[in-house]
């Protein structure tokens, strides 16, 4: 038995985080069966994993064809036999779903797992809302339904394992994005934060920027500007929800807006001065 504590800062990159034992199969309860839930149910389903579902939203027909047990109900799903919770909900609604769920029907320790896209916010409800004999891993797969369409290989799965006791469900847990070729890397859930709001809010924020001018292929488009039509895609492809969600819960990337802001003012005021300049040297 170990536990690793939620202040650890260190990032790193590693191959593998198995214990010694084989995997195990895993029963896993999915809380939040949008897009996102459903992308990961199908690669566990397709390993030969457990699922079942609740959300919000009746999914008892899309549950049918996928033959996973659906639960309109969230008693009876948390008193099913699972190994693993699995929160998938949207960034806004985790306090909500999780402070609704009368948890004290946990029949058994579980391993609760989220998968939201900011990590900070995810560490601080679980340790608050959960009995202290539940364990706790944050993730991030920094992938999503169109990026990972054609298989995770090489993709990351960015993780903390904020209170762990029974190593071996983690890692049978982990195991599901290692067997598929991720790229684990393991990094406390602040250091995500902080990476995340310089990198995935910053393209999110552009791609939407881009999106609210309308800019639209032409007929002599730059490669660059490819580039500029296919952030703008990517960002469309994410719920609003998400987006917000990036900002109004992770306190890096509120410093990051401000920065966008200011630097695009700075690149401005540099145009006007040159302007500027070009003008009065034509006038002399
Ligand atoms: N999409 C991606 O590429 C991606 C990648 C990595 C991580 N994630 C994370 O995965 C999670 C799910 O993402 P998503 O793409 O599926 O879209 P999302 O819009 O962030 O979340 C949709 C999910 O949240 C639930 N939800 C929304 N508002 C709710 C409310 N008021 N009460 C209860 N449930 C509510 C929805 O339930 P119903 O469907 O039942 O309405 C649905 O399951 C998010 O936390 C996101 O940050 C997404």
């Amino acid at each position: 038995m170990s536990s690793s504590s939620s202040s650890s800062s260190s990032s790193s990159s590693s191959s593998s985080s198995s214990s010694s034992l084989p995997p195990q199969t895993l029963k896993i309860g999915i809380v939040g069966f949008g897009t996102f839930g459903q992308f990961l149910a199908k690669t566990m389903i397709k390993q030969g994993h457990t699922t079942r579902a609740t959300s919000r939203t009746d999914y008892s027909q899309l549950c049918h064809q996928l033959d996973v047990p659906f639960f309109g109900d969230v008693i009876p799903f948390l008193e099913a036999d699972n190994d693993v919770i699995l929160i998938c909900t949207s960034i806004l609604s985790l306090s909500k779903v999780l402070n609704s769920m009368p948890l004290r029907r946990l029949k058994r320790h579980t391993l609760f797992v989220d998968v939201l896209s900011v990590k900070e916010h995810p560490r601080n409800v679980l340790l608050q809302v959960l009995p202290e004999n539940m364990d706790v891993l944050c993730t991030h797969p920094m992938f999503g339904p169109e990026s990972g369409k054609n298989g995770w290989k090489d993709l990351p799965l960015v993780y903390e394992k904020v209170r762990v006791r029974d190593e071996t469900r983690c890692s049978s847990f982990l195991h599901i994005f290692e067997s598929e070729g991720c790229r684990m890397v393991e990094m406390s859930c602040e250091e995500h934060d902080k990476v995340a709001a310089r990198s995935q809010f910053l393209s999110h924020s552009i791609g939407r920027i881009l999106a609210e001018m309308g800019i639209e292929s032409t007929s002599m488009n730059t490669k660059s500007f490819e580039t500029l039509i296919k952030l703008k895609e990517s960002a469309a492809n994410d719920s609003f929800d998400l987006f917000s969600g990036l900002f109004i819960h992770n306190r890096f990337a509120q410093l990051e807006l401000m920065n966008l802001e200011q630097s695009f003012e700075k690149v401005k005021q540099r145009l006007l001065k040159k302007m500027s300049e070009q003008q009065s040297h034509r006038s002399v």
